[in-house]
């Protein structure tokens, strides 16, 4: 049977993330199947910059309940170094991701600084960032920026508290003076709700006014049973408007979630059957971004083998295995693999 990036090769790249913690055993197959990595979490701030948290006997952060933790102490990119030589010495390429996300950074810290001191704080992260992977193909700047909930635009974030509701164009401004070789990228999920889309549509008006935006990244979580009904349609119209954008599309962090919390239609099914199902969703998505090759540059899949998928760690408190990939837990191509190579 072919490689993925073998079938893949006149329609766009494929990719995978990796973890630092696991690209040992995973190392053959990515280097058989796939074009680019990114990196789990390695190259998020908080994987960049150790950050020591202050475990349970320390303090909380007043507003978010979070643990406080300190500003980079020692700085431990060991697991992202790994990621990146690895992908250079095998002619990989390297999706960067991400640079300012309200989910990795150090809580309490930045919300302390003042909007002059965290932008100097951005701007050397991203200096550090650029010297150290200056070979990253593009970067997600600003991950997640778009708020869920009816009626409200931008997610109330630490950025946009100190910069404003216009702070990305400030910080993909920042991003272009550092990476001036990278496309830039606007990420973000549930890219097939419509409000959603509408939302995400109107922030890339915006960066694309300001020239400061070159591609949208589509994170394609799904569930099984997510792009049921008109899902697959609402998926197609979404690359359909992006696409008249202009903008490249990336999808950048796809799997197919097969929990029965996400699933409640389907409990107690055997492996083979839901592994089967599994297939059927990546068969049905592999059509339509086949149709949409001109657009799109890049598929990633958020995983290469089931037994590491972050869907089988600490969100999945009861255990349940989750089989959302390609791979099988030891490394072997399943029915979705079969599926999405022969077409
Ligand atoms: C989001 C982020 C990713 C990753 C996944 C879950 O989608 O963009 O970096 O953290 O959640 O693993």
């Amino acid at each position: 049977m072919k490689s993925l990036k073998e079938a893949y090769k006149n329609y766009f790249k494929v990719g995978a993330a990796v973890s630092a913690f696991w690209l040992d055993e995973a190392a053959e197959t990515v280097k058989a199947h796939f074009d680019t990595v990114t990196a789990e979490n390695e190259m998020k701030y908080n994987g960049l910059h150790s950050v020591k948290y202050l475990h349970s006997d320390g303090e909380l952060h007043p507003e978010t309940k979070r643990m406080l933790c300190h500003p980079a102490e020692y700085t431990t990119p060991e697991g992202a170094d790994k990621i990146y030589s690895f992908a250079k010495s095998s002619g990989i390429g390297v999706r960067g991701h991400t640079l300012a996300w309200h989910s990795s950074y150090p809580f309490g810290y930045f919300e302390k600084l003042t909007p002059d001191e965290l932008y100097s704080t951005l701007n050397e992260h991203f200096r550090y960032v650029s010297e150290r992977y200056p070979d990253c193909f593009c970067w997600d700047v600003v991950n997640e920026a778009v708020d869920d909930k009816h009626g409200l635009f931008l997610r109330d974030t630490v950025y946009k508290d100190k910069f404003g509701e216009d702070y990305l164009v400030k910080l993909y401004k920042l991003a272009r003076k550092h990476f001036p070789n990278a496309e830039l990228i606007c990420n973000d999920y549930n890219e097939f709700v419509p409000e959603k889309r509408e939302k995400i549509v109107c922030l890339l008006k915006i960066l694309m006014e300001a020239g400061v935006v070159d591609g949208v990244g589509c994170q394609a979580h799904i569930g099984l049973h997510t792009l049921d009904g008109d899902g697959f349609d609402n998926m197609r119209r979404t690359y359909e408007e992006y696409a008249r954008l202009g903008l490249k599309i990336h999808v950048t962090e796809m799997d197919v979630n097969t929990l029965e919390s996400e699933n409640p239609t389907s409990p107690d099914k055997p492996k083979e059957v839901i592994t089967h199902e599994v297939a059927e969703v990546y068969s049905k998505m592999f059509a339509i971004l086949r149709e949409y090759k001109d657009a799109i540059e890049s598929v990633t899949f958020w995983g290469v083998s089931d037994k590491y998928s972050w869907l089988n760690s600490f969100r999945n408190k009861n255990h349940v295995p989750v089989y959302p990939l390609l791979f099988d837990e030891n490394f072997r191509p399943k029915e979705a693999f079969e599926r999405i190579v022969e077409f």
